[in-house]
């Protein structure tokens, strides 16, 4: 399980030293990732440094679809080159807070290069696992993330700590990869990598279950665009009753 996490660990590392211009990638999706800034509007991009854009590895763009607030408390998980961390920073405004986390320390020292490049004052970057969130509880009002979840080695911890920090009424709004309720955990295999966010996407049942029996309602989930045969980009929402 820990040699699956290096793996990925070492992968996003790799393209972290890429943006960087450290060395290469041989990576499946590249720092440079077209399609994955298209995934932000023009007037988004414009928000942020190149460097954060250039960085984006997401499948959509989770800012938009939390209807973030002045005065919010923002969570990402998996906050990579900072980009949604820096666009949540700009929707909360001087009285709230963006906070990233992420487990590689290439990925936070490029998002905290890139945070002191935006001139963002009210961001932080945490090192730790979205499985283990280094906050304590009822934090923040939102958590985000972009393309990380399908990662985790332990999908039902991640929710059951997306539950914990969450203050009561916090919701979600995720972008991730979610497979087809018939593809097998083979079948997700043949399509992708693990670290390429294809292997461990869970299926839309899988990810609907494991929300709600964290404690979640109101889950839904939004499929945006197919990323491989059965594979889709995926827009999940739910709230923490209050
Ligand atoms: C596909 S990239 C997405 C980065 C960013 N969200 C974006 O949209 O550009 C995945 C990121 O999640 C981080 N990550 C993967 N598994 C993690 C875990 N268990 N805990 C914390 N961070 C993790 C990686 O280090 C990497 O920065």
């Amino acid at each position: 399980m820990s040699e699956l996490r290096e793996t990925v660990r070492e992968h996003y590392a790799a393209m972290a030293r890429t943006v960087i211009g450290e060395a290469g990638s041989d990576g499946c999706c590249t720092p440079v990732d077209a399609e994955a800034v298209a995934l932000y509007d023009l007037s988004t991009r414009g928000e942020v440094p190149e460097e954060a854009l250039l960085a984006s590895l997401g499948c959509g763009n989770p800012t938009a679809v939390a209807e973030l607030r002045e005065g919010e408390t923002v969570l990402d998980l998996g906050s990579g080159g900072g980009i949604d961390v820096l666009l949540s920073a700009r929707r909360v405004g001087a009285s709230g807070e963006a906070i990233g986390l992420d487990m590689t320390d290439e990925m936070l020292e490029l998002a905290r290069a890139n945070a002191a490049k935006a001139g963002a004052r009210n961001v932080r970057f945490l090192k730790g696992y979205m499985e283990d969130i280094p906050l304590p509880d009822a934090a923040v009002d939102v958590v985000i993330s972009n393309c990380v979840i399908n990662l985790s080695v332990d999908k039902p911890r991640v929710f059951v700590e997306m539950f914990r920090v969450l203050r009561p009424g916090g919701r979600l709004g995720i972008a991730d990869i979610v497979a087809a309720d018939e593809l097998s955990m083979a079948d997700r295999a043949e399509r992708g990598s693990y670290a390429g966010c294809i292997a461990g996407a869970l299926s839309f049942a899988e990810y609907r279950e494991g929300l709600e029996a964290a404690g979640f309602e109101g889950v839904d989930l939004e499929p945006t665009h197919e990323a491989a045969e059965g594979i889709f980009g995926t827009i999940v929402r739910a709230t923490k009753p209050s």
